[in-house]
């Protein structure tokens, strides 16, 4: 029987078995079964579609600088925005970015318009779309400080809505944002600032990275959610955790809520040393640490490791 999605990829709308590592800061794991990056709504409209017509499991990538992906892959689609929806535009006090603008670009960009408050998006490695997904954040600030409003596609109903933040239900690290709704616009507001200022405050977050994060390896940024009132890093290094390893992956000696993983280590690695961390943090402290990276796919092996 020919589905939905057969059709749309013989009409060159979506790819099969599409290699997702590159697609991740982590460079691991394994193919979406279906691959799209929609370029317009229209094309949006065409996987929702489908998707009613043939539910199938959908992964919404932004800089897959959040995620690990399976070793086995995601059976089913990946979307990610196509090119289109990169724009960055300021004008007076908002300024207006397409789903996949990378956050440090919007910083950038807007501080460099002579507008300030998002220069801590300088610290964040990923999307607009995945920041306002996870109310990402860095420096004391979140995109729910900064956020207006975001049109929101989502594929499991076929429809295009503005969310104003409050309907977003932001907190920390979460916003009502779902597995299907794709984040295509966003709005964020400033104020008129020096320019000056704002590069120096830019460069000095970007000195502060450099000093307690391990830049230039492979990872996936803070492994665990901050527990309230403490951190997840000082919880870790102070159980003499950092170099713990599984395969290739290892607790960063620089910050203990990094996980680096050397290049050809296994997801399934990086998934273990997450369990075998938040199981040794458990039976020392009584603290449930609560991953904040997203695994993507099956983790589930011979062995019994369930995800
Ligand atoms: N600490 C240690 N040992 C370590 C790491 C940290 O003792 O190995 C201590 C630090 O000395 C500090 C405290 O723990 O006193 C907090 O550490 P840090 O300032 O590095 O901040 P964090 O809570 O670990 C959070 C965000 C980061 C964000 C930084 C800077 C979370 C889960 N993480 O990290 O966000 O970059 O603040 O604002 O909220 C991310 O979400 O992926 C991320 C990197």
């Amino acid at each position: 029987m020919i589905t939905p999605w057969d059709e749309l990829v013989a009409a060159g709308l979506i790819r099969e078995l599409v290699d997702l590592a590159p697609l991740t800061t982590y460079k691991l794991g394994g193919p979406a079964h279906l691959y799209s990056e929609p370029e317009t709504i229209e094309h949006l409209s065409g996987l929702a579609l489908a998707f009613q017509r043939s539910p199938i499991p959908i992964l919404v990538l932004g800089r897959g600088s959040n995620l690990v992906v399976s070793d086995q892959g995601f059976p089913g689609l990946v979307v990610r925005l196509g090119r289109p929806f990169a724009g960055i535009e300021t004008t007076d006090e908002l300024v207006t970015v397409g789903g996949l603008a990378s956050l440090p670009q919007v910083a950038r960009s807007a501080t460099g318009a002579g507008r300030r408050r998002l220069e801590f998006m300088i610290g964040i490695p990923g999307t607009a779309g995945g920041g306002v997904r996870q109310n990402a954040g860095c420096f004391g600030s979140e995109i729910d400080d900064v956020l207006v409003d975001a049109e929101v596609f989502d594929l499991a109903t076929g429809t295009l809505s503005t969310l104003d933040r409050s309907a977003l239900d932001f907190s920390y690290r979460h916003s009502s944002v779902e597995p299907t709704q794709v984040v295509v616009n966003a709005r964020f507001a400033t104020e008129e600032g020096d320019p000056k200022t704002g590069l120096n405050q830019i460069k000095e977050h970007t000195r502060w990275r450099k000093t307690y994060q391990p830049g230039g390896t492979l990872n996936a940024g803070s492994v665990f959610k901050n527990p309230p009132g403490d951190s997840a890093g000082r919880i870790i290094d102070q159980l003499g955790l950092k170099g713990m390893s599984v395969g290739g992956a290892s607790v960063s000696e620089k910050h203990a809520n990094f996980f680096v993983a050397l290049p050809g280590t296994k997801a399934t690695e990086v998934y273990l040393l997450v369990e075998q961390v938040a199981a040794k943090v458990q039976e020392a402290t009584g603290i449930e640490l609560e991953p904040e990276i997203q695994f993507a796919g099956s983790f589930r092996d011979e062995s019994g490791i369930g995800d």
